[in-house]
């Protein structure tokens, strides 16, 4: 019965926002970043058509009377952000044992509050690598059915992983050990793996190519899934038409990543030369979380982060960020990516900063955010940018981001889909 009234409910409020939201919406700002072209565009008026970007005016137009206005003067327009890497049902204090506390249920709570909280910080689209159950599948799919508010997600599922890999979970002796859904070994039954995720809604496959920092008993450095297993996985993912991440720390194990024919290294943490010329060859993109080790050895011990995960962090953290700016100044393909829920959800723009200090212009690291993402997801055509036809995601800045990139901590407004979800207090 509550249920039922719920349910209800929610279909009245939905009913009634479809029936007051006008046709037209026109959104006047000091200033527009066209993310594409690097250029700032004074006093525009974007004009917004249901979900869909119509243009971008810099003349006044004639508005209908009853089109609604939305007058952001003072700030900066720019395109929803994106984060390529994050983890929406899981919490920044539940790490190490903690974690085995969590039910399926819980986690579901947890990724609709951190949906909310994400998408309130100026996060249209992420991407989420990784959740036990399929959990995150449910989750994209509540926010397309406007269920609960959140950035669209394209989900991953259970991460693919070795038996005892980063991708398992080592916490539990054999007797009361329960393997992570995402494990296979051998590449007939990686293949089915990805079948079993496609079936069951994943956007995009994930599995770990290496040991990783905050699992137990795995070494950061060593590649885990042969060469033999990752062309496989990634066979079977590109024939139907996903893109592949792959969770790769150690130099080695990238290498055979991108060999293989990943679209995604995540963590690029041990980069040498030649990795770095072989990802500018195949075009790979590099999704380095370099805001995510203050977090960890901070806070990480107070959260449940193993001893040991916080030495493995002692011997990364800094390496990956001087891997970051090699990366950088070699012209790598960039999108940013940044682990949330290891830190809290919502704190994402943090790494802006870091990417700046180490080495990109403020505008690509908004690039890697923004059109960058939208390219490897392969969907250039729809977001990533304020163009005509696109969907309107749209977020503002009290300020010029490319003067000050720490601004984005600060997000005041976002629309995503043409519909507003905040709004600068008047
Ligand atoms: N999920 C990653 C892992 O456990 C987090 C790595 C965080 N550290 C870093 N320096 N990026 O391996």
């Amino acid at each position: 019965m509550i249920r039922l009234f719920n349910r209800f409910t929610l279909a009245c409020i939905t009913t009634l926002l479809a029936a007051t939201s006008h046709a037209t919406t026109w959104v006047k700002a000091d200033a527009l970043l066209d993310v594409v072209s690097g250029k700032l565009i004074n006093n525009p008026i974007v004009e917004i058509d249901g979900d869909k970007f119509v243009a971008v005016h810099t003349s006044p137009p004639t508005p209908a009377e009853e089109d609604e206005w939305v007058d952001l003067s003072g700030m900066t327009l720019l395109p929803g952000l994106m984060d390529m890497h994050v983890h929406i049902t899981g919490s920044h204090a539940e790490h190490g044992y903690r974690r085995l506390q969590a039910t399926s249920g819980h986690a579901a709570i947890l990724g609709t509050v951190n949906l909310n909280t994400t998408l309130q910080a100026g996060f249209t689209t992420i991407r989420n690598l990784g959740a036990p159950d399929y959990i995150d599948i449910d989750l994209a799919k509540a926010v397309d059915e406007g269920l609960i508010p959140g950035p669209r997600m394209f989900a991953s599922g259970p991460s693919l992983g070795i038996t005892g890999g980063h991708c398992d979970n080592n916490l539990l002796p054999k007797a009361l050990n329960v393997p992570a859904d995402g494990v296979a070994d051998g590449p007939w039954a990686v293949r089915t793996k990805v079948r079993e995720n496609i079936k069951y809604g994943a956007k995009v496959i994930k599995f770990c190519a290496t040991g990783g920092v905050l699992s137990k008993g795995t070494k950061v450095g060593v590649q885990q899934y042969t060469l033999e297993e990752m062309q496989a996985l990634v066979d079977e993912a590109h024939r139907r038409g996903l893109i592949v991440a792959a969770h790769a720390h150690g130099t080695e194990g990238i290498k055979a990543a991108i060999e293989a024919g990943v679209d995604s290294v995540e963590h690029a943490s041990f980069l040498d030369a030649e990795a770095i010329k072989m990802a500018k060859k195949r075009g790979t993109y590099f999704s380095m979380d370099i805001y995510v080790t203050e977090f960890i050895l901070s806070e990480g011990e107070a959260a449940g982060i193993l001893p040991e995960s916080l030495e493995k962090e002692r011997q990364t953290g800094q390496r990956q960020r001087k891997s970051f700016s090699d990366a950088v100044a070699a012209g790598v393909k960039m999108v940013f990516g940044t682990d949330a829920a290891v830190y809290p959800h919502g704190d994402n723009a943090k790494q802006f900063a870091r990417m700046v200090r180490f080495g990109m212009t403020e505008l690509q690291a908004i690039q890697a955010a923004t059109i960058n993402a939208a390219t490897l997801l392969k969907m250039q055509d729809q977001l990533g940018s304020v163009a005509s036809g696109k969907q309107a995601d749209l977020i503002a800045v009290a300020g010029n981001p490319l003067e000050n990139i720490s601004l984005l901590e600060q997000v005041g407004f976002v629309m995503k889909d043409g519909t507003i979800y905040k709004q600068p207090e008047q």
